[in-house]
């Protein structure tokens, strides 16, 4: 259940744009700030503040990598996947991760690559570019471009994370709605 206050956030949110629909995908991140996720009620709840179908809304929330659908990790590590990196070992340090998280390993030939360690601290995800081609092998850690990136780097990159306060909500509308 959305509170009181994130709701009070997301209509006011509404109200910056002419049409209030521009105002969904902001107003996800503001919901996927009070639990880290957005389980298909919270979902729901949105898309009644919005007056849109209940679909409309998941197949944003299933679209975007940025939206979970189930509990993440603390940290969020996407590493680009696409050709510039690719070609500089993006598949090795993804691997590299998933060994040091002791997660299941990942292939190029599978869709989708979402890992959470089982503490609870980490999430690696396979990400399509991330716009920072020139830095390849490059990795978004929580909100954190990082890169070129190298297999020897990882140790320090998880050990860097992990002081940090976790994954943020870009959108500052709600007071203390940041990890
Ligand atoms: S291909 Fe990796 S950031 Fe663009």
């Amino acid at each position: 259940m959305l509170t009181e206050k994130t709701r009070q956030a997301i209509l006011e949110l509404q109200k910056k744009y002419p049409e209030k629909r521009s105002a969904l995908i902001p107003a996800l991140h503001l919901a996927q700030a009070e639990a880290g996720y957005l389980p298909r009620e919270t979902q729901n709840e949105v898309a009644a503040l919005f007056g849109i179908a209940q679909n409309e809304v998941n197949s944003i929330v299933s679209f975007y990598d940025m939206f979970f659908d189930e509990p993440v990790g603390k940290h969020i590590i996407h590493v680009c996947k696409n050709v510039s990196c690719m070609l500089r070992g993006s598949d090795e340090l993804i691997n590299g991760l998933c060994q040091r998280l002791q997660v299941e390993p990942w292939s190029a030939s599978q869709e989708a690559c979402k890992r959470t360690s089982a503490d609870g601290e980490f999430t690696v995800i396979a990400s399509e570019c991330l716009a920072a081609c020139d830095r390849a092998p490059m990795m978004l850690v929580d909100d954190k471009v990082v890169g070129p990136v190298k297999i020897s780097d990882l140790d320090n990159i998880l050990a860097e994370a992990k002081k940090g306060h976790g994954h943020p909500c870009p959108v500052p509308l709600v007071e203390g709605n940041h990890a």
